[in-house]
């Protein structure tokens, strides 16, 4: 999940490098470095921790040349260091690589019978001195690398750059997406269009075990077989204002802000212009035909399909299996015919999601995803894919992406419903109008700000905080534990409010928190009396409810937050915005990096 960069200019590559590796941060800050050709000298600057130290470091011992590549990282084998930092250079080579070669000791082994030692932790190295291998085997770089690239098992993006060429640049790619970028004069090679989007907006993507051989003047792909293959060009719609923070301090706090926006823009998008029926891209999908469900997704993406689950099963009465990822794609699960699976991720790069995707192409009838990068690899894979239409998310914790999900696969439920005959018109009617009143619902929701920002001083001082939920809401408590864990670092863990009483309850204690998330819906009753339970034995309780719910349940409460009145089916939706600014005012009241919490990166594209 790193990013890498290349450039072959008629500019300084430098600055470049630096400022598309600004966009790639959110795929890892452990390190970042880049690497560039002055005549025809290779040299390269590497520097620990986030590009603003590779910054200063430039400022210092600035890189002249004109082509270049560049690496933001997250650490995978080999800790954040120096001397582990991308760019790895071998005698003539230069390499910066995204993603896992397992079969790197074997790699080394190879090397040490041919006399050549290694000198870092990392897998990259490997690739680096195998390239120079072959150079000194008499090969021309463009051979060296093609030896090099077949040598490696695992998943891969590579960019290499090569002393005394300074108008080639070589990329592979095999699990780990890659584009390159189409200028005038100029080209280009980056982990995504983001990268690219200040230098052009004309990309190809390339294919599972395409490399590409590219110069100032020609791109040259050539497929897993070595036969020259056309990929065709896109025209990608990015944007510079990617990295913009609009005046807010931090992308999340932005992100949040403009989720009734985003949301808007979704739900217009799939509902019909009469706002009687949810229209889906071709080639769409008829569920009148499909007899369960398997959902599948990563982290808060994950959480998505749990209420998504609750939602198809209660309205579509379609059954529904649901996993995280990284088990289902060794559980071999069967596969029965009237089986669709859908695959859920904010960056559509996600390694685990995209394999277990793989495995079920060709089982399932339908593979189906809901996306927010529209050209990601999960998206191109799939039968159908519903772009979520969140926009550029860069805050790590994931905010908009969340509902932006939950309120496409909403309107897939009642798509569902529909094809299989369980609701009726005047319902879905109802359904529609209350998510069409969704965005203003959830503006008014934003007013909790400040009483969040009020709370979140005492709960930064807490060591571990509990999450409760039923039904729908659960999945919205495990949402909250991992927002508040992943950016404030204080331990947190959600459960079914029911199951306290098996064991988590001797967790209960008047310095942890607990949140309860309970809006008044048919399960109401039931939650409240959990929460009951937590204050009788001392448990110092966060309910987080509507007005109704907090007139009912409010006495003897710590702290109360009220949300507006919505219908039972948007709870979730809605109930994220609190789940959100707690963590986000907590985290600040604890001084930690909100946009890039410590190891963590936005785009996980390694298992
Ligand atoms: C948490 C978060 C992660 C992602 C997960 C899946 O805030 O963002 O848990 O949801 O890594 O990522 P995608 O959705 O890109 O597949």
């Amino acid at each position: 999940m790193c990013g890498i960069v290349g450039v072959l200019s008629s500019h300084e590559a430098s600055p470049i490098l630096v400022d598309a590796l600004k966009r790639l941060e959110y795929r890892g800050y452990d390190s970042a470095g880049i690497a560039t050709i002055d005549g025809t000298t290779l040299d390269r600057r590497r520097a620990m921790g986030k590009l603003v130290n590779l910054q200063d470091l430039l400022v210092h011992d600035p890189l002249p040349g004109k082509a270049g590549i560049g690496h933001t990282r997250w650490a995978t084998h080999g800790a954040p260091s120096v001397n582990n930092a991308h760019p790895h250079r071998a005698g003539r080579v230069a390499v910066v690589h995204n993603g896992i070669i397992e079969n790197f000791r074997e790699l080394r082994a190879f090397l040490a019978d041919n006399g050549i030692g290694y000198s870092t932790d990392t897998d990259t190295e490997t690739v680096a001195l195998l390239a120079q291998y072959h150079l000194d085997r008499g090969l021309a770089p463009r051979e060296a690398a093609r030896e090099t690239i077949a040598q490696l098992h695992g998943a891969y993006a590579l960019c290499f750059l090569f002393d005394g060429e300074d108008d080639l640049l070589i990329a592979a790619r095999k699990g780990s997406p890659l584009a390159v970028g189409h200028g005038e004069d100029e080209n280009y090679i980056g982990s995504d269009a983001i990268a690219l989007a200040p230098m052009t907006d004309t990309i190809t993507y390339l294919d599972e075990g395409d490399w590409a051989i590219v110069t100032r003047h020609s791109v040259e792909i050539r497929d897993a077989a070595g036969e020259q293959v056309d990929r065709p060009r896109k025209t990608i719609a990015t944007g510079s204002a990617a990295v913009d923070k609009a005046g807010y301090k931090h992308f999340m706090a932005k992100e949040i802000a403009e989720q009734p926006t985003v949301l808007q823009g979704a739900l217009a998008h799939y509902i019909d212009a009469a706002g009687g029926s949810v229209t889906l891209p071709d080639p769409g999908i008829d569920f009148a035909g499909i007899e369960r469900l398997t959902l599948v997704a990563c982290g808060t993406a994950f959480y998505a399909c749990m209420v998504a689950k609750y939602w198809f099963e209660q309205i579509a009465r379609l059954p529904v299996e649901i996993d995280v990822a990284s088990e289902f794609r060794y559980r071999e699960p069967p596969v029965t015919p009237g089986t669709a699976a859908l695959f859920v991720s904010q960056s559509g790069e996600t390694a685990d999601t995209l394999a277990a995707l793989r495995y079920m192409a060709g089982k399932a009838d339908r593979i189906l995803s809901v996306v927010n990068v529209a050209e990601s690899s999960i998206a191109r894979e799939s039968d159908l894919a519903l772009p979520i239409l969140a926009g550029v998310e860069v805050g790590v914790a994931s905010t908009k992406a969340f509902t932006c999900q939950l309120t496409t696969l909403a309107l897939l439920v009642l798509k569902a419903a529909r094809d299989r005959g369980e609701i009726d018109d005047a319902i879905l009617a109802d359904h529609l109008a209350a998510l069409r009143r969704l965005p203003g619902i959830m503006n008014a929701a934003l007013n909790i700000e400040t009483a969040t920002r009020d709370l979140a001083q005492e709960l930064s001082e807490a060591r571990d905080i509990l999450f409760l939920g039923r039904g729908a809401m659960y999945p919205l408590a495990l949402e909250g534990a991992l927002k508040l864990k992943e950016i404030s670092y204080i331990h947190a863990e959600a459960y079914a409010s029911g199951e306290l009483k098996h064991g988590p309850i001797a967790l209960v204690d008047p310095a942890v928190p607990v949140i309860v998330m309970a809006p008044t819906d048919g399960l109401f009753d039931k939650t409240v009396s959990n929460m009951q339970e937590v204050m009788a034995r001392g448990g110092k309780v966060l309910l987080i409810t509507d007005a109704a719910g907090a007139r009912t349940a409010s006495d003897g409460v710590w702290k109360t937050l009220i949300l507006p009145d919505v219908p039972p089916f948007l709870a979730p939706i809605l109930y994220a915005i609190p789940a959100q600014l707690l963590a986000y005012h907590t985290a600040i009241a604890k001084g930690t990096d909100v946009d890039q919490p410590r190891n963590l990166a936005k785009s996980v594209t390694v298992e």
